[in-house]
């Protein structure tokens, strides 16, 4: 299947950023900005404020994400939230196993797995991140603990269920540090995760999956590392707390 023929998908990840009037002023701003985008438009915010963007973006082509869940349903987690409270609010995405969960709470290929698969029965699209830290590229091990990351974050996944992931390439060393991948770099990772889709799965779930790139993707760098063959989106940061820097983003995807 012909990259063209995959959905291209642009998604925000606002991280820890934002008050509720601060994100329904971003949503405000983004509307007009994106109403004509040729690809999906993803806003993955935090928990206080997915009710008020889920209500700012209402009618419009914006569809709202979290960025993260538990894999129980309910019970004794402090401080979590389930699957089911997202999508019972009308939350469509979360974005799952950040390298910023990774790295800073304990996150690991098998509690991604769960999360994953938690999601995935209550009926969200999950953003599944993977990446290598720099030591890992220096290593030279990136492409097998990118396929490895890939695989344990979707064991016991249906093929059906695959129908609603999306996965995104984030090099550890490129997030928010200004320093991106190189298109070239971009893709060849991108086209690792792929290959394992279609070892573990086959061609047809490979050539559908939508695989995005992040890692301070932004206004400028946006378009040469989205025309790259097995780059299909973005997962954007920094550049998604600025309306129009994420739009031109989304423009960049729509060609
Ligand atoms: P960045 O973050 O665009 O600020 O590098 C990307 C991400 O962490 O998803």
């Amino acid at each position: 299947m012909n990259k063209a023929l995959r959905k291209a998908v642009i998604a925000g990840n606002w991280k820890m950023n934002k008050t509720r009037p601060e994100a329904k002023a971003l949503v405000e701003e983004l509307k007009p900005l994106v109403k004509d985008a040729g690809c999906d438009v993803v806003v993955c915010v935090p928990f206080t404020n997915l009710e008020t963007v889920l209500d700012a973006a209402k009618g419009s082509n914006i569809k709202v994400g979290a960025q993260n869940c538990h894999f129980e349903k309910s019970g004794a987690f402090t401080g979590e939230i389930s699957a089911d409270m997202l999508t019972e609010m009308g939350v469509e995405y979360v974005v799952i196993g950040h390298s910023e969960r990774r790295q800073y709470f304990g996150e690991t290929d098998a509690t991604v797995n769960k999360r994953t698969k938690a999601a995935l029965a209550a009926g969200l699209t999950v953003i599944l991140c993977v990446g290598e830290m720099l030591e890992d590229r220096e290593a030279g091990i990136t492409d097998e603990l990118v396929a490895l990351q890939t695989k344990v974050a979707l064991k016991d996944v249906t093929k059906e269920q695959l129908a609603k992931v999306i996965i995104a390439y984030e090099p550890v060393w490129a997030i928010g540090t200004g320093k991106t991948a190189t298109a070239q770099q971009a893709n060849e990772v991108c086209a690792v995760i792929r290959a394992t889709i279609e070892k573990v799965y086959d061609k047809a779930a490979a050539d559908a999956m939508t695989i995005q790139y992040g890692g301070s993707m932004n206004a400028g760098n946006a378009a040469e590392l989205l025309a790259q063959p097995d780059v299909d989106g973005g997962l954007i940061g920094g550049a998604s707390l600025k309306a129009p820097d994420f739009s031109v983003i989304v423009d960049a995807a729509s060609k």
